[in-house]
């Protein structure tokens, strides 16, 4: 009876075991273990039914003596020789040449990585070169069909209007006429020149180019204080520094501004027709008896004094002339004598000698009793 429930117990221990194994076996697999490591746990698991098999083993003879020392030294060789047996039964791994198979993998990934960036290389290159083809089209196209480049092309005509009032008003900021005018309520804090809103008006493009390279050419009226001198006068620098380009485009740009409602409003330019310190001028009509305009007729201006010089000019069709006299500033309160034909008037000169501004000028209007 004992006999045989040992031998069924041995029985159960095995399928127990055998189960445990396969378990083991399978298990191990499905985590990712290698086949060697998978066997090397049904080792285990056979390991342990052998201990299993040992509990149940019946007890040896108790020795003592010299026959305990050799049995104890015999169980020790015998566990030794399983140990090496068994460890010597796997299969042997060489370092080195599991370096070698780590490395071999490595490369391939690396090979399969950098195979991977050179198609990535090859795509960037096409972009390129894709960008490349799209910008020769665009290029093509815009030489059958201008209208597609940039709205301030140079190819339109309108576009070249354009272009040079914009490069006019870069001028005028470049030259900071802010500094001095004021543009749509923008500019001059210090309230030195005047509005240019409504300059258009007044000015052509000649005017304005020379006003902006000779200050004296023309005043704001009103300003003849800033005109004369002092700090807010307009600089005459700008001949020096502005090329023939800037002042068409800056003189362009302002003949645009035509904003008579502006305020401040643009007060009115007055040509100043020489420099005064050194001229006067004698302009007016001449009429016969009739009243009728005489036309190419000419005009004759004196100073009577020592060393005058005589000045002339003709009439033009509407019968009016403008003679420049040469004259200095201690020549006032000297009388001129004004004739046309045998027609002839006098005048005394009357200015401020240290009125650099003000025009210095007569009108004197005559009357030919006879027109032939
Ligand atoms: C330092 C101040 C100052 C600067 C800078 C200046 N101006 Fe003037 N400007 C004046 C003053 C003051 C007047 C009024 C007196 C006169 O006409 O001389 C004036 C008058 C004018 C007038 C005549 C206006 C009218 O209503 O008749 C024009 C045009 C003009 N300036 C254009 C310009 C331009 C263009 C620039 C820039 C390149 C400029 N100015 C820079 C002070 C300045």
């Amino acid at each position: 009876m004992k006999q045989g429930s040992t031998f069924s117990r041995i029985i159960w221990k095995l399928i127990v075991s055998v189960i445990l194994g396969v378990l083991m076996y399978f298990g191990s697999g499905a985590v990712g273990f290698p086949p060697a490591f998978q066997w090397m746990f049904v080792s285990y698991v056979g390991l342990g039914f052998l201990v299993f098999l040992l509990l149940d083993a019946p007890p040896l003879p108790r020795l003592s003596g010299w026959p305990a020392g050799v049995a104890l030294l015999l169980f020790y060789a015998l566990l030794s020789g399983a140990y090496i047996w068994g460890a010597s039964a796997w299969p042997q791994y060489d370092p080195e040449v599991e370096k070698g198979k780590i490395k071999k993998l490595l490369k391939r990934k690396l090979e399969r990585f950098q195979a991977s960036q050179g198609r990535v290389d090859d795509l960037l290159q096409q972009v390129k070169a894709l960008e490349g083809a799209s910008a020769e089209v665009l290029a093509r196209l815009s030489n059958f069909a201008p209208v597609m480049a940039t709205p301030a092309s140079i190819n339109l005509p309108e576009g070249r209007a354009m272009t040079v009032v914009d490069r006019g008003r870069e001028v005028y900021e470049l030259y900071e006429c802010y500094n001095c005018h004021k543009l749509g309520g923008k500019g001059s804090v210090k309230k030195r020149g005047p509005a240019l809103d409504n300059i258009g008006s007044f000015l052509t493009v000649e005017d304005i180019k020379r006003k902006v390279f000779d200050p004296t050419y023309l005043y704001a009226e009103g300003f003849e204080k800033e005109h004369k001198g002092g700090k807010g006068k307009m600089p005459d620098k700008y001949k020096e520094l502005m090329t023939d380009e800037e002042v068409m485009a800056l003189a362009t740009f302002l003949t645009t501004l035509k904003n008579p409602m502006a305020d401040p409003p643009t007060p009115r330019p007055v040509f100043v027709k020489s420099n005064v310190e050194h001229g006067f001028i004698v302009f007016g009509y001449v009429r016969d008896a009739a009243g009728k305009p005489v036309p190419g007729i000419e005009v004759h201006v004196m100073p009577k004094k020592k060393g005058g010089h005589d000045a002339k000019g003709k009439t033009n069709v509407s019968g009016y002339y403008e003679i420049f006299m040469h004259m200095h500033n201690e020549d006032v309160g000297v009388t001129v004598s004004v004739s046309a034909q045998n027609s002839t008037k006098e005048f005394v000169t009357e200015y401020d000698p240290n009125d650099k501004v003000t025009k210095r000028q007569k009108s004197l209007d005559l009357v030919i009793p006879s027109a032939s």
